[in-house]
């Protein structure tokens, strides 16, 4: 793995501006993306197999992380690896941490303790889509994009999530699945070996979320990044990700490996049982029939 950093997050002064709005944070992860896209050969050691996690080193890898605001700690003690190709998803109830993890390994947070380490080239997608009004959407995309042919990558890039006939579009003239297929362009169009992903199908209807999962899968495959999916949806984490984790008490709970293929099908005995098993962590207790 190539790490941004490897070393205790702690003490080290907020190196990035705070976010007052969403573009605060967009243009950190962008300027920190696209800086790092030149330092990391981002298809090396990336695994052949597209369902098994790769054996060759970790996309984000955290120990003994602990966060507090005022003094009131909200991660203590977190241990973390995502494996280069695995796809994790972070569930939790509200407030329990899970975008302050996320922010960590996208290094948008310094004053955390513990150590880091995640990949240079770290890309995150937000349940907002956060483009920029004022910019075209292919110009969105190509933001601090390395390279000779920027446009082209954009292009390419909005190609791949069906969004090419609206690069020339103006964001606010885009709906919610189309912005948010826009931004997960942003993020793969760099190749990342971390795709952090904050809620990206929270805003969404649940028709679109269903196509968005089939998108998120299909490029998970072609890309292969590590990917790291914070959600709400218990059955989005179980039909998606490799691995389930619950976040409470600021502390990795409870861990599921879903050992399925994919596609999965959300009523397959393995999913329920683990469906369980995580309501349970996250105490919720279902009444009704399925
Ligand atoms: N910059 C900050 N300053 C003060 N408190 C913060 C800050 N960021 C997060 N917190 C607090 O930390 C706790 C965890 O917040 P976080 O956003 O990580 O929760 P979450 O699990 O993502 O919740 P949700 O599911 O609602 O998005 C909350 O109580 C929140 O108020
Ligand atoms: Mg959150």
């Amino acid at each position: 793995m190539a790490a941004r950093f490897r070393h205790p997050v702690n003490g080290a002064a907020a190196a990035r501006p705070a976010a007052v709005d969403g573009t605060a944070d967009q243009s950190a992860a962008l300027d920190g993306g696209a800086s790092r896209a030149t330092a990391v050969d981002a298809t090396a050691d990336r695994p052949a197999a597209p369902e098994a996690a790769a054996s060759g080193g970790a996309a984000a890898e955290v120990r003994g992380l602990s966060r507090a605001f005022d003094g009131r700690p909200v991660l203590a003690d977190v241990d973390l690896r995502i494996e280069s190709g695995e796809f994790v998803a972070l569930l939790g109830r509200s407030g329990s941490g899970k975008s302050t993890l996320l922010r960590v390994l996208a290094g948008l947070d310094r004053e955390a303790e513990g150590t880091v380490a995640a990949s240079d080239s770290a890309m995150v997608a937000f349940q907002e889509p956060r483009l920029l009004p004022w910019k075209r959407v292919w110009a969105n995309i190509a933001l601090g994009l390395d390279g000779t042919a920027p446009k082209e990558a954009a292009v390419a890039a909005l190609g791949e999530v069906g969004l090419a006939d609206h690069a020339d579009a103006w964001p606010l003239t885009l709906s919610g699945g189309e912005a948010q297929r826009a931004s997960l362009a942003r993020a793969l169009v760099r190749e990342p070996e971390l795709l952090l992903l904050d809620e990206p199908f929270g805003a969404l209807d649940a028709l679109t979320r269903i196509t968005m999962h089939d998108l998120v899968l299909h490029l998970w495959r072609r890309h292969l990044p590590g990917v790291l999916l914070v959600t709400h949806d218990v059955d989005e984490a179980l039909l998606l990700a490799d691995r389930v984790l619950v976040l409470a008490d600021g502390r990795i709970a409870h861990e599921e490996h879903i050992g399925l293929p994919r596609p999965r099908h959300r009523d397959a005995d393995a999913l329920l049982h683990a469906r369980d098993r995580l309501l349970a962590v996250l105490g919720v207790h279902p009444t009704g029939d399925r």
